[in-house]
C-alpha cells in the first residue's frame, strides 16, 4: 500500500512566502513528496507563480498580475508581507522553479495549478507544455484547474498531460472532461469529501487540499487517500512517520 502523497501547498506556505523559490526549496528540504504552485499570464506573455490575479495580497506593489511585465514584477517585494526577513524574495517565473527542481534533482510530483477560472489567459496552456518540453526532467507532473476547459486545452496539445480536477463544494466530480478525455484524478476539498460517501459514488484517487491540522491529517491518512496537500509538509511527514 502507497503512503499518502504529502504535497506542499505553494511550497512550504505556513513557514515561508507562498509561491516563491524560498519556499520550494524548504518544501524540498523536509522531503515533501510533491509541491503544488499556481501560475498566471504577465503582460509580455510569461508564465510566472503566484496565487491571486492581483499581486495586492503578497507583495508591496498593487495591480493585476496580467498588467505588469516579468520584469515590473521581478521589481516588487513579494516576502516582507509574510515577514521583514524575506524581503529580497521576488516573483518566480515558472522557468526558475522548474530550473531549481531539476537542480536540486527533485523527483517527486510537481502539481501545476492553472489559475485561468477568473481570466483565460489565452495560450498559457501551451507555454506551460512548452517550458516543461524543454529539458529532461526527474520530477512527475500532474496539472489541475477549476477552469476545465482549460484541462480539455492542455490534452488537445498533449494527450499524455495528467490532469486531475479541481472542486470544492461547487464541484463538478466528473469522470469524463468530455466524450473522449477521462478523468483520472481528482482534486477536491476535505470538506467536500467529508459529506460524500466515496465508496458510493466513484473509485476515482483523490488528493485533498488544504490539510493542516494533526486531526484532519491523520483522519487522511486513515482514509488511505492518494496525497494531500498541506501549508505544513514538515509537520505533516513527522505526524505520518509516527504511523
Ligand atoms: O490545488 C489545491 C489548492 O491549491 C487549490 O486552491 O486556492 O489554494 O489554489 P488554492
Ligand atoms: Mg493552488
Amino acid at each position: 500500500m502507497k503512503k499518502t502523497e504529502i504535497i506542499a501547498h505553494r511550497g512550504s506556505k505556513g513557514t515561508h512566502p507562498e509561491n516563491t523559490l524560498i519556499a520550494f526549496e524548504e518544501a524540498i528540504r523536509v522531503g515533501s513528496d510533491g509541491i503544488e504552485l499556481d501560475v498566471h499570464l504577465t503582460s509580455d506573455g510569461n508564465v510566472v507563480v503566484i496565487h491571486d490575479e492581483t499581486v495586492n495580497r503578497t507583495s508591496n506593489g498593487e495591480g493585476l498580475v496580467r498588467n505588469f511585465s516579468l520584469e515590473e514584477l521581478k521589481m516588487l517585494d513579494m516576502g516582507s508581507w509574510f515577514n521583514s526577513n524575506y524581503k529580497m524574495c521576488s516573483i518566480p517565473s515558472l522557468q526558475e522553479v522548474v530550473d531549481l527542481l531539476n537542480q536540486t534533482q527533485f523527483k517527486g510530483l510537481l502539481n501545476i495549478e492553472l489559475k485561468t477560472n477568473k481570466y483565460a489567459y489565452k495560450g498559457i496552456e501551451k507555454k506551460v507544455l512548452d517550458i516543461l518540453r524543454k529539458q529532461s526532467n526527474a520530477f512527475s507532473v500532474v496539472f489541475s484547474s477549476f477552469n476545465y476547459q482549460s484541462l480539455i486545452r492542455l490534452k488537445k496539445i498533449d494527450e499524455k498531460a495528467e490532469i486531475a480536477l479541481l472542486f470544492e463544494d461547487y464541484g463538478e466530480n466528473r469522470t469524463l472532461l468530455n466524450q473522449r478525455i477521462l478523468v483520472e484524478m481528482w482534486h477536491p476539498s476535505l470538506e467536500w469529501f467529508k459529506s460524500v460517501d466515496l465508496d458510493q459514488t466513484s473509485k476515482v484517487p483523490v488528493r485533498l487540499w488544504t490539510i493542516n491540522s494533526e486531526e484532519d491529517l491523520i483522519y487522511c491518512f486513515n482514509k488511505k487517500v492518494t496525497g494531500i496537500f498541506t501549508d505544513f509538509p514538515k509537520k505533516a511527514i513527522a505526524i505520518r512517520n509516527e504511523k
